[in-house]
């Protein structure tokens, strides 16, 4: 829990970039693929979260929001966010929905990454990700052996 914003604290702490800050945008309450995990019915998913950040020396940079993803969104000013991580519920609908609720937040020339994106299988990240580049003429780039997306917004 946490290791995605703990990697983006890394990256950050390793350039020297300190200015910058992730927020975290989760409700901390799982997807579809947790709901047999006992830290889901106790709701501990976000204990479990701050803690591992701070064991972690990460919690000075990450900021976390808890609230759905598209209600999360609505509390950022577009053209702000220089990186935007896409990593929520993977269904086809939730990740179309999530790309087309923060595609504005991003700064022009900012980046969008996508998470359990399987060319292979053509999953419903890989279909969302396909259809939103494609309604917003943007190339789809697929890093080899890694399961991302990557969309460059254009300046
Ligand atoms: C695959 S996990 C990603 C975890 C994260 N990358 C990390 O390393 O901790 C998916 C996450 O999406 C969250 N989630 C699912 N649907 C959501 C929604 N509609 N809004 C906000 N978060 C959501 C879940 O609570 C879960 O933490």
């Amino acid at each position: 829990m946490g290791g995605s914003s703990i990697a983006l604290a890394n990256g950050l702490m390793s350039s020297r970039n300190l200015g910058g800050v992730i927020y975290a945008v989760d409700t901390w309450g799982g997807s579809p693929e947790h709901e047999d995990f006992d830290f889901i019915r106790d709701d501990a998913m976000y204990g479990m979260f701050l803690r591992n950040i701070r064991e972690a020396s990460a919690d000075l940079l990450i900021r976390p929001v808890r609230a759905p993803s598209v209600e999360g969104a609505k509390r950022f000013l577009d053209n702000s966010l220089d990186i935007l991580f896409v990593d929520g519920n993977h269904s086809y609908e939730c990740c179309l929905e999530d790309l087309e609720a923060w595609y504005s937040k991003v700064k022009p020339g900012g980046t969008i990454l996508g998470h359990d994106y399987y060319a292979d299988t053509k999953n419903g990240v890989y279909r969302a990700a396909q259809e939103f580049a494609a309604k917003n003429a943007l190339a789809v780039q697929e890093p080899e052996g890694l399961r991302f997306f990557i969309l460059k917004k254009p300046q």
